[in-house]
């Protein structure tokens, strides 16, 4: 909710929640948000209905139909009304190839403003110890990437990237592509 009121959220925004999981973020999002306004997909469809009863505070404030399974980052049957987009601690658990193909197909968007992920960064050929002890890799998952290899992502597919400044758990590095 920071990373995203930073961005410049109000309840006015459609957000759409990629990766959304268990709605961490979406049952603060919700209960913020005008009603309707808040999407979540996720590779689990089981895991999202889950969050929607037992971490929703009102259930009823989000359809059922606005969590949408989706393992590719198609985003299928998302309106085009989505203004901001965030992926948290998605991409750290997925190849590289997961992030372009979510980029791409976030251009569809037209009223998009930004699109906040996070990933692990490192040059490192092998294992590499974040700043808080957890330990990624190039090749298996939690994943890091070179910084480099983000950037270029975000530009190939159109945005301008900016790292932000933010200090985030385990060592995940925010990113806003607008
Ligand atoms: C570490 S959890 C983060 C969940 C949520 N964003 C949060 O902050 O609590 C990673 C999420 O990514 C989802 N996921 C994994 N692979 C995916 C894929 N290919 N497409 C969409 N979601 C995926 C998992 O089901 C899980 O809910």
């Amino acid at each position: 909710m920071a990373a995203l009121t930073a961005a410049g959220m109000t309840p006015e925004d459609h957000v759409l929640d990629i990766g959304c999981g268990a709605l961490r973020l979406g049952h603060k999002a919700v209960p913020f948000l005008r009603p309707g306004h808040y999407w979540g997909t996720d590779a689990s469809l089981a895991l999202m209905r889950h969050g929607r009863l037992t971490e929703l505070p009102d259930p009823t404030q989000l359809p059922e139909d606005h969590l949408v399974e989706d393992a590719t980052f198609a985003f299928p049957g998302i309106p085009d009304t989505i203004t901001l987009a965030i992926a948290f601690g998605v991409f750290t658990h997925l190849p590289h190839s997961a992030l372009q193909a979510a980029l791409t197909n976030l251009r569809r968007f037209p009223s998009l403003r930004a699109a906040l992920f996070t990933t692990f960064l490192s040059d490192a050929p092998g294992p590499t110890r974040q700043p808080d002890g957890v330990v990624t890799h190039p090749d298996r998952p939690p994943y890091h990437v070179p910084e480099s290899q983000v950037a270029t992502a975000i530009e190939a597919a159109g945005f301008i990237a900016t790292r932000l400044p933010t200090l985030l758990p385990r060592g995940q590095v925010l990113w806003s592509a607008t």
